[in-house]
C-alpha cells in the first residue's frame, strides 16, 4: 500500500508509540489525525508533525468516550474526506494487587484500552470497509501472557486480541486488513502514568526505560507490518520468548513471571 493521499487516525498520539506512529506514517505521505486528552499536548505533537511537512489535524478526544470517538471519525472525514487506516493506540496501564485495586480503576483501564478500541473501530469501519484499509490494534505481550499486579491491563489486552481476531475473520472476504501489534517493554510514559490501587498515577517508572526498545523502532515495525498487511507482530526478543514459552510451558511461566516481576522496584508482591 502506498500511503500518499491515504488518511490515518492515531488515537492517543501525544506521546510514545502513538506519536512515533503519527510521524512514521506521516513521513510516508499519509495525512494524519491525532487524538488525545490534552490540547496542549496535541498542539505540541502537531508542531512536531508540521515541522516534518506532515499534513495533520488534532482532535481533543477521550478514548473511553463513545461520543468522542464518533467526533474523531466525523472531524477526520470533514478535514480529509476519507479514512484508510485506524491505529488503536490510546492506552493506560496500572500496577496494584487486585485485592487492593479500586474497581473504578479496573473499569477505567478497560474503558480506555478495550472499549476505546471498540468505539474507534465502530465509527471508522464503514470508511475502512469502503477503502479496503487497515485497522491496527496496539496490544501488548500482556495480550498473550498475564502479569501479576497488572490484572486490568492484562484483561484489556486479552479482550483486544479476542475482539480483533473475531472482527478480522468477520471482514476477511471484504478486503480489510487487521494487524494486532504486540510491543514488548518500550520506553515511553506508560509506566509513569500507570494507575495505582486508588487511581492516582504512579509518577515514576519502576523499570529502566533506557534499556527498552524505543517508540520509534516500534512505530517502524508497525508501519512495515501495515504496508505488508501482516496479521500480527510480537516485538522484542524477550516478548517473543515469553509468548512462545507461555504456549508450551504455561505453568513454568507462572513461576518465572512471578519471580521476574517481584524484582521490580516497589513491587506490591514479593
Ligand atoms: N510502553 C510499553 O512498554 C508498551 C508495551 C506494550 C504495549 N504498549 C501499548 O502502547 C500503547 C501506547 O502506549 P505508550 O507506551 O506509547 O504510552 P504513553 O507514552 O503513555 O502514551 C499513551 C498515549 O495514550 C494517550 N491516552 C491515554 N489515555 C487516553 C484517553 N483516555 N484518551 C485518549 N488518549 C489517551 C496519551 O495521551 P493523553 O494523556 O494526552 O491523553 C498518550 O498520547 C498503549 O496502548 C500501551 O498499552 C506499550
Amino acid at each position: 500500500m502506498n500511503l500518499k493521499d491515504k488518511v490515518v487516525i492515531v488515537t492517543g498520539a501525544t506521546s510514545g508509540i502513538g506519536e512515533a506512529c503519527a510521524l512514521a506514517f506521516g513521513k510516508e505521505g499519509a495525512k494524519v489525525a491525532i487524538t488525545g486528552r490534552s490540547q496542549v499536548k496535541i498542539d505540541n505533537t502537531l508542531h512536531r508533525l508540521q515541522q516534518q511537512g506532515i499534513t495533520a489535524i488534532g482532535i481533543l478526544a477521550d478514548a473511553s468516550s463513545e461520543e468522542d470517538n464518533e467526533k474523531a471519525a466525523i472531524e477526520t472525514l470533514k478535514a480529509f474526506g476519507r479514512i484508510d487506516i485506524l491505529i488503536n493506540n490510546a492506552g493506560i496501564s496500572m500496577r496494584a494487587l487486585f485485592e487492593e485495586l479500586d474497581l473504578d480503576v479496573f473499569k477505567k483501564v478497560m474503558d480506555t484500552n478495550f472499549y476505546g478500541s471498540v468505539y474507534a473501530t465502530k465509527y471508522c469501519l464503514p470508511e475502512i470497509l469502503k477503502n479496503k484499509g487497515s485497522i491496527v490494534a496496539v496490544s501488548s505481550i500482556n495480550g498473550y501472557r498475564g502479569t501479576p499486579a497488572r490484572t486490568a491491563y492484562t484483561a484489556s489486552k486479552y479482550a483486544m486480541n479476542g475482539f480483533f481476531e473475531a472482527l478480522r475473520t468477520e471482514v476477511m472476504k471484504r478486503g480489510v486488513h487487521i494487524l494486532v501489534a504486540s510491543p514488548g517493554f518500550t520506553s515511553s510514559n506508560i509506566r509513569n502514568n500507570a494507575l495505582t490501587a486508588d487511581g492516582n498515577t504512579q509518577g515514576e517508572s519502576p523499570r529502566q526505560e533506557d534499556k527498552m526498545m524505543s517508540a520509534d523502532t516500534v512505530a517502524k515495525h508497525i508501519l512495515s507490518a501495515t504496508l505488508k498487511r501482516k496479521r500480527d507482530i510480537v516485538l522484542t526478543g524477550q516478548g517473543k520468548l515469553a509468548v512462545f514459552l507461555n504456549k508450551w510451558i504455561p505453568g513454568t511461566m507462572d513461576s518465572l513471571v512471578y519471580k521476574t516481576m517481584a524484582k521490580e522496584k516497589d513491587s506490591p508482591f514479593k
